[in-house]
This record gives structure tokens, sequence and C-alpha cells, in this order.
């Protein structure tokens, strides 16, 4: 296996701060060329303006907040350039408690996911178990046949059928954008839309990961199914603010087992941050959020349920929300609570959120 540790293709370890330099040096040489390119007078006006206005650059410099890196990566799951050589596609799974066998291939073949316990659901519906048409792969694939999902699709767990039926609606006209569903939410007819709906809403909600504060994690890597895993032999690397959710158990989560869940690596000090934003709003940075969601955040109405949900998928809501991703009449009421956010609050927010019971 190669070192992909040193081949960029791994996200995070101590990449930020480096790539706060590069800007910075970028910055340098444009104010280089200016001064380069003017003449002795201006370049005297020049210096009194940056006398009195200081370049950008240098005060991000100085200020941890400003060298914070962009890079969202680990929350939109993008596989790594560089793979590591591992070739299961052939490899024979079984998952503990079942007594059912799948290649990998099989496994993921998302018009054909696996359904390790049908015991343990209510009959699954033709579009959960195979899909619906060419373009609607099959829900329980990357929803799980528990509905739990990963951290880069969904829990749908104990949704309200009609807050799922509403986002489908809002995948299907544009209103939410996003990476697998809108092409399904397109092809999908009314009857399945109804059927998945009730199905996942029948559903119980439950434990699906643990959080746990920390400034290191072991390094990983997005394989190509999306799927976060460890690092084989990988050692670790710095969180930062991000949040590093791995599963408990790489191979059952390859294998879309619903029984082994996660736990989500999230920074040192945010679940009391984040419990101080949610609880208080902090002091008119954002709106208590259980006037809406409910007072365990289990949800209200049509308000969707987001207490114990994954962090990552709550980041990337808090983000979308922000950044025009969902523009829903609905999503409007979440504008006013994200405007003031930054990302180390959002992570924060999304760490505390997650922590809570189901
Ligand atoms: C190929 C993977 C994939 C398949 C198959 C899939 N989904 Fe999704 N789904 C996702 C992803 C990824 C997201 C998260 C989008 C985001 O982060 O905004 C999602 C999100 C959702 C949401 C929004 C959840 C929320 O809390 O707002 C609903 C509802 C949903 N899916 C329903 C379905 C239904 C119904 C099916 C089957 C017809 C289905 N999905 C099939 C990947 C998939
Ligand atoms: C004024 C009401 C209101 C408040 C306050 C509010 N929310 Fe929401 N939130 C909503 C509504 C309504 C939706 C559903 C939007 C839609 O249908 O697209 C939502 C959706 C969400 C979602 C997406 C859930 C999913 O399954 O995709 C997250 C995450 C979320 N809110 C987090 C929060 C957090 C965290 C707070 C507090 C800091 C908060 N909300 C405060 C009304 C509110």
């Amino acid at each position: 296996m190669r070192d992909l540790s040193t081949e960029g293709g791994l996200a995070g370890s101590g990449a930020e701060p480096e790539r706060g330099r590069r800007g910075g040096a970028v910055l340098d040489r444009q104010r280089d060329g200016i001064r380069r390119s003017v003449g002795p007078s201006m370049r005297v006006f020049i210096c009194i303006l940056m006398l009195a206005f200081p370049p950008v650059s240098r005060i991000g410099a100085e200020s941890p907040q400003q060298e914070k890196s962009p890079d969202l990566s680990w929350a939109f799951f993008v596989p790594d350039k560089v793979q590591p050589n591992i070739d299961n596609e052939g490899a024979i799974r079984q998952v503990p408690g079942s007594t059912k066998t799948y290649t990998q291939a099989q496994i993921d073949d998302l018009s054909n996911p696996p359904d390790w316990f049908p015991d343990e659901h209510a009959p699954l519906p033709q579009v959960l178990q195979h899909g619906g048409g060419p373009s609607v792969l099959a829900c329980a694939s990357c929803h799980l046949t528990s509905g739990l999902g990963h951290p880069e699709s969904a829990n749908l767990a104990g949704l309200s059928a009609a807050y799922i039926m509403r986002q489908l609606a809002d995948f299907k006209s544009g209103a939410r954008i996003g990476e697998a569903m809108p092409a399904i939410a397109k092809g999908l007819s009314d009857e399945d839309a109804r059927q998945a709906s009730n199905w996942f809403a029948n559903l119980k909600p439950k434990v699906w990961q643990t959080v746990v504060e920390t400034d290191t994690v072991p390094k990983s890597y997005v394989n190509e199914h999306l799927m976060r895993l460890p690092l084989p032999g990988g050692g670790l690397e710095r969180l930062g603010d991000r949040i590093i959710e791995l599963p408990q158990d790489a191979a059952r989560a390859e294998s879309r087992d619903p029984h082994s869940g996660f736990v989500a690596h999230v920074p040192v000090g945010s679940i009391a941050k984040g419990a101080e934003l949610v609880t208080t709003g902090g002091s008119g940075k954002t709106i208590v959020c259980s006037i809406c969601h409910g007072p365990s955040l289990t949800g209200l109405g049509e308000v969707p349920a987001i207490a114990g949900h994954s962090p990552i998928y709550i980041f990337r809501q808090l983000y979308g929300f922000q950044t025009g991703a969902r523009t829903s009449g609905m999503a409007q009421l979440m504008k006013a609570v994200v405007a003031h956010l930054d990302q180390e609050d959002m992570v924060a927010i999304a760490a505390y959120v997650s922590s809570r019971t189901p």
C-alpha cells in the first residue's frame, strides 16, 4: 500500500495551517506586484493607506479565526483521489446475529440492498428494497433497513411522514439541493413516495452514534461508496475544527449492517459550547432550538426531530440553510437561526444536538 498521508489524497492532518500560509503568500505576491507597477508618489500614498488599513492577510495570520480552512470535504463526503489498495468486491460478508451471507458486490448493488434482519421490520415496500424506475435507487441501500442511515446520508427513522413527503417534494422541485436525492425524488412516483414516507415514519428512533470529544482522530479516507473508513495502519491526525465519524466496525458499516453504529469525534469543549447556544441562543447569536423542535429536540408536528442524529448531517444542514441549499417556505424558519453562526458554532451545535437522546 502506498503512503497516502504524503500524497495529499486525504483530508485533514495539519493541512489547515499550511493552506492558510499559502494563501497569505499569494496575497503578499499580489501586493508586491502592485508596489512594483506604480510610481514613487503613488507608492507613498499606498504606504499611507496600508498603515491606515493593514492588509487583511496580515490580520488573518494573527487571528486563529481567519486561519481556519474552508475545506468542508469532511462534511460533504468526496471520495479520496488516492484510495488504499483494498479489493473486497468478492469478499463474503456476514454480520453478527444474522444467518444471511452476501458478497460485497451484492451489498453495493444500490437497487438490491441486503436485508440482514427481515424479522425486525415491517415488510419492505418495493421502492425500499429494489427502487422504482431507472433513477430511483432502493431507499434501504443508503438509509438502511433501520432508517438510521450513515453520516453521508440521513437518519429517517421516526421522522413524520408529512415531513418526509415535504422533503421529497423539495428535492424534486429544486427547493432543496444535494447529491443523491434530487435525481431519486424526480423519478419517484407519488405512490412510492407515500409508501416510503409511511414506512420510515413507523420506525423507532435509536441511539446510533456515540459523541466523543478529542484532539486527535484515527486517519481515515472516504471510499468510492462515500463511506469514511479508518485508514489501515494510518495512525492519528489532528481533528481541528471538524467532525469525523467513523464506524464502530468498518466491515459491518461496509456491509450496511443496521446494528453497527458510529463514533463521532468532535472538538474538545464543543458539547458544552453547543449546549449554551442551543439552550440560550447565545445572547442573540441564534434562536433557542426547542421553541420549534420540541423540548427534547425530538420534533414537534412537522418540525423534524434532530436529537441524536448524525452530527455531520446536522452540520451539513445548518451550513445548507445558511448557504441556500434549502429554500422552501418551511426552511425560511431556519434562516435567522443560522444567519450569524460560523463553522465553529455549527460544529458545536451539531456535537451537542447529536449527543442528546433521540
Ligand atoms: C444513493 C444513496 C441514497 C438513496 C438510494 C436514497 N437516499 Fe435519501 N438521502 C441520501 C443522502 C446523501 C441524503 C442527505 C442529503 C443532505 O445531506 O442534505 C438523503 C436524505 C434524504 C431525506 C432528507 C432527510 C431529512 O431529515 O431531511 C429524505 C426524506 C430521503 N433521503 C428519502 C429517501 C427515500 C424515500 C429514498 C428511496 C426512494 C431514498 N432517500 C434513497 C442518499 C440516498
Ligand atoms: C422558528 C422555528 C425554528 C427554530 C427556532 C429552529 N428550527 Fe430548525 N427547523 C425548523 C423547521 C421548520 C425545519 C424544517 C425545514 C424544512 O422543512 O425544510 C427545521 C430543520 C432543521 C434541521 C434539518 C433537519 C433535517 O432532518 O434535515 C436542523 C439540523 C435544524 N433545524 C437544527 C436546528 C437547531 C440546531 C436549532 C437551534 C440552534 C434550530 N433548528 C432552531 C424550525 C426551527
